[in-house]
């Protein structure tokens, strides 16, 4: 077997947008990740997206921006504002713990920190699992620990769940409720269409748990790398950090800056489904790993220029490059929660007091706003369980 790296932007781009490459970055944490969306290839896919993406509509995103995310960070953040002081990732984790089981449909009946503690612990070992390929315990070991896990999530949050949809499902049949009357989340739509899919209770399991981790670490980590980039910004320039409160455009952009130097996933894995020829001439076989770095061509001087590493929101991009590149892939695979998470492109005529601006710059808007500073006494800390360059710990002071 052959491992083919492809780290240029445009050859990045073209090997995610080849329908001959499956997703392979999962194989071996089959006990997690066999047979959900990320991992389908082909009509099974389609199929399955096409009923999922009716949740991931920008009217919904709008409305949850506005309604429902503000009351659940305030709510998060009230006990780490009161405390004056904050573990960003501990934070981000909560906040956007719950913000995943809103979109995946998992209900959380006490509404309380026990209980989001208790849903990111077993996140936390459905994640080890999806990342099975890169861990250095026993395999075997944490197999097992994911699948007692997914017991544990089965009967705490998983069964309540699909009880109460299906309840409302079968009320909303004999029309007693109206259609507007149903949950919009991912556990909706899939009980409703159980006969058009083939979903047996432990492939609904899986893809329940695969959304919880895919929007969570991803939502976390962006946002603590977003608020350190942006802090490390405001200290060479003190007079952008008014501008990042008062301008949620320049904000947005400086967000987008950030997803582009930190993709949530460094490389994405592809084994061809046929021969295929990739860019610079390479021929792949159905035995090879075709490894798309997707951190390299983020950075990549031939499209975001010659200071393509740092950071710099006021870079011009060329003409439909996104300013995050390829942070949320693109292709069939491409992120269901990009415009959740970053908000819309704004164009030229953009009005920024309607703008969709995402979750990761309102949170950190949040976070500017309510004074966060770094703890001169509590540096943060590099994550040493992952090969990722995360974050540990990240303390934060808050207050004015
Ligand atoms: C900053 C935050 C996020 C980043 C950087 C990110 C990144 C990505 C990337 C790179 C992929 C494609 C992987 C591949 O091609 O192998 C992906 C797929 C996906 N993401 Fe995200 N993601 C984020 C947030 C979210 C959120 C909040 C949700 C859900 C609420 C979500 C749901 C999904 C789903 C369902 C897929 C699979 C799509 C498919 O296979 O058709 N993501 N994400």
């Amino acid at each position: 077997m052959e491992s083919i790296a492809v780290s240029r932007y445009e050859d990045a781009s073209l090997a995610l947008r080849n329908e001959n490459l499956a997703q392979s970055l999962y194989d071996e944490g089959a006990v997690i990740m066999q047979d959900v969306l990320l991992t389908l290839h082909g009509d099974q896919h389609r199929a399955r997206r096409t009923l999922e993406f009716r949740v991931f509509r920008r009217d919904f995103f709008r409305w949850y921006e506005t309604e429902v995310f503000p009351r659940t960070l305030a709510e998060t953040m009230a006990p780490y504002e009161a405390a004056g002081r904050a573990d960003l990732i501990d934070l981000g984790y909560r906040v956007t713990m719950n913000l995943t089981a809103d979109f995946a449909g998992i209900d959380r009946p006490a509404r309380t920190p026990q209980e989001t503690a208790q849903l990111l612990k077993l996140v936390m070992t459905f994640s080890e699992g999806a990342t099975l390929v890169h861990s250095t315990r026993d395999k075997d070991a944490v197999r097992a620990e994911v699948r007692a896990a997914l017991a544990e999530f089965d009967a705490a949050f998983l069964k309540g769940s699909i009880d109460k949809r299906k309840a409302l499902l079968a009320r909303f049949a004999k029309s007693e409720i109206a259609e507007d009357a149903l949950p919009r989340d991912v556990l909706t739509v899939l009980l409703r269409n159980e006969d058009k899919l083939e979903l047996p209770p432990e492939i609904l399991r899986r893809e329940m748990a695969f959304y919880l981790q895919a929007g969570s670490h991803s939502t976390a980590n962006s946002t603590t790398h977003a608020l350190h980039e942006l802090l490390a910004w405001c200290e060479k320039r003190p007079q952008d950090r008014a501008r990042l409160e008062s301008d949620p455009l320049f904000l947005q952009r400086c967000v987008h800056e950030s997803f582009r130097l930190h993709p949530a996933s460094p490389v994405a894995w592809r084994r061809p489904v046929c021969p295929v020829s990739l860019a610079g001439g390479h021929r792949a076989g159905t035995e090879d790993r075709v490894v798309v770095d997707l951190h390299q061509a983020n950075r990549d001087p031939a499209i975001f220029g010659a200071d393509a590493d740092v950071f710099n929101p006021h870079r011009v991009l060329p003409p439909n490059v996104p300013p995050f590149g390829l942070t949320f892939g693109t292709g069939v695979h491409s992120c269901l929660g990009r415009d959740l998470d970053g908000g819309v492109l704004p164009r030229a005529d953009a009005d920024p007091a309607t703008h969709q601006l995402g979750i990761v710059p309102l949170f950190v808007r949040t976070l500017l706003a309510k004074g966060a500073r770094l703890d001169p006494k509590e540096p943060p800390v590099r994550a040493q369980h992952t090969a990722r360059p995360n974050w540990g710990r990240y303390p934060i002071l808050l207050g004015r």
